[in-house]
């Protein structure tokens, strides 16, 4: 169908046609439309310069009222080009709305339809803009079940395969992509496979992030933009922030990165500091089997735990520091109970949790979640059962097996703490939080130096001296890193400040 739209405005008047809709069929279509100063930013970045008479083609993939399609025949008229536009949704109501009908200029070819199953044959656009819907595969209404048709994982939100089909859909020499996005997208998990292929296919151009709500939705949100064609690797990404759309010093992708994760695009900004080249052969997860618990373990443990008894003791994260477990000494809560010196009553597990306790019984590292740097603490003999959701690596026993001591140290260092901190910004936990998951872990880089000074220090309970012998052997001596972890330590009584680093 081809209709068209009413003299296009510098920026669109919202029509409303969003807030109008019931609160289930906003949810169902992620129906919340741009503000106004948001679509002239994108719409700027991703049109860039046009030459006089260029005919630019445009797509939004998910156009709503067709906001970003006027903005941008703006754009490009304003500097004597030529625009054709094309927009998707699968409800044109909101074209409607905004008054497009077929007797006016500039024409939008509007197609109803679902834009992530429509058939673009070898359809390319020289711009691709638009907002596409944020629709989280955590909430039943919204879940496409299954992985995502774009290489993504099974809860990738679906903005993410809006992504993967705009680069793909933008011009091989030289299409722009302007999307706005969630800001987890930048380090969530199942959007990783997505991410890699549109970085492998386009350069990052420009970044925009707000840490406000700038929609209705309480959702975070970002904006990127990407450029195909071009072999820039590591150029610098211009960014602005906020709904001042305040300048940035750019940034450059980091040396190291422990995932295929955009973190680094804000981390600097969250106080976490760049991790320099590492020098490493292997992974974490090449010498360790990491596992973490999920709410199989967390149910098979309730009523099996109590303050009595001679079972295993049980571990929660909160009972670890780096180096240290204060099993015994500190009091802790499991099944929203408070314990003083809580264990497990193997005789009260079922058969799955009986496995699962012999699986766990032995010398391993167990590692808290969500703090500021890693901690990681060693269980020598095996005694010791993991809460949830508390991490363990146990050693691969093989050829060239390593000791839980030298796992602890990686953990206990400034490299693996930037690295994991880098990839766990806008991941929605506080800005000095870190999200620390099995996948996480095991992605990071193995040192390729000499360990035995740092699990010395480790073992004597030296903690700044493990962590800069960690360093060493990965090859870095970095003393903004360093200062950094140990300020991330204070609250164990190790000294902030660097006057003895
Ligand atoms: C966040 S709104 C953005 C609308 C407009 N681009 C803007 O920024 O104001 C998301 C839009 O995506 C549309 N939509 C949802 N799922 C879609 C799909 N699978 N294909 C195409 N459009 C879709 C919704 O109807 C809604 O208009």
């Amino acid at each position: 169908m081809q209709i068209a739209a009413s003299l296009p405005a510098p920026r669109p008047a919202p029509t409303g046609y969003d807030s109008g809709l019931s609160a289930a069929e906003r949810r169902r279509t992620g129906a919340w439309y741009t503000p106004p100063a948001l679509v002239a930013h994108v719409v700027a970045n991703a049109v860039g310069e046009v030459r006089p008479g260029e005919v630019v083609s445009v797509l939004d993939p998910a156009c709503g009222d067709g906001r970003f399609l006027l903005a941008a025949a703006s754009a490009i008229e304003a500097q004597g080009g030529v625009a054709l536009l094309t927009g998707v949704d699968i409800d044109l109501g909101g074209l409607r709305a905004a008054g497009i009908s077929a007797s006016s200029a500039p024409v939008i070819e509007a197609v109803e339809a679902d834009a992530l199953d429509h058939d673009w044959g070898d359809r390319r656009f020289d711009v691709v803009v638009g907002n596409p819907p944020f629709l989280s595969q955590l909430a039943s209404a919204t879940a496409r079940r299954g992985r995502s048709r774009f290489g993504g994982g099974p809860y990738a939100d679906a903005a993410a395969d809006f992504l993967a089909l705009s680069v793909r859909s933008a011009t091989e020499r030289g299409g722009r992509v302007g999307l706005v996005l969630p800001l987890a997208l930048l380090t969530a998990r199942d959007a990783g496979p997505i991410r890699s292929s549109a970085t492998a296919d386009a350069d990052l151009e420009w970044f925009w992030w707000s840490d406000d709500a700038m929609f209705d939705a309480s959702v975070r949100t970002c904006a990127v933009g990407l450029r195909r064609g071009g072999h820039a690797d590591r150029s610098p990404v211009r960014r602005a922030s906020g709904s001042g759309f305040d300048g940035l010093p750019a940034v450059s992708p980091p040396p190291t990165s422990a995932n295929e994760h955009w973190g680094w695009l804000i981390a600097d900004v969250h106080g976490v500091p760049e991790v320099p080249a590492v020098r490493s052969t292997s992974t974490i997860a090449d010498h360790a089997l990491v596992t973490a618990n999920f709410r199989d373990q967390y149910y098979g443990l309730v009523g099996a735990v109590s303050d009595e008894g001679d079972g295993p003791p049980l571990i929660t994260t909160g009972l670890i520091d780096a180096g240290a477990c204060h099993w015994g000494s500190r009091p802790t809560r499991f099944a929203k109970q408070a314990f003083a010196a809580p264990r497990v009553d193997r005789t009260g597990l079922a058969p799955f949790m009986q496995r699962w306790a012999d699986r766990c019984l032995v010398p391993k590292v167990l590692v808290a979640t969500q703090t500021r740097v890693l901690e990681a603490v060693v269980d020598e003999h095996g005694a010791w059962l993991p809460a949830v959701p508390v991490v363990r690596l146990v050693p691969h026993l093989d050829l060239a097996p390593v000791s839980v001591w030298e796992v602890a140290a990686v953990l206990t260092s400034p490299v693996a703490s930037a690295l994991i901190a880098g990839q766990s910004v806008g991941s929605g936990l506080s800005a000095t939080t870190m999200r620390v998951s099995q996948r996480t872990l095991g992605a990071l880089p193995w040192p390729a130096g000499p360990l035995a000074l740092a699990v010395a220090a480790l073992r004597s309970g030296d903690l700044i001296g493990c962590g800069r012998m960690v360093d060493a052997a990965y090859g870095v001596d970095d003393v903004t890193l360093l200062r950094w972890w140990r300020d991330g330590l204070s609250h164990q009584g190790v000294p902030s400040g660097i006057s003895s680093v």
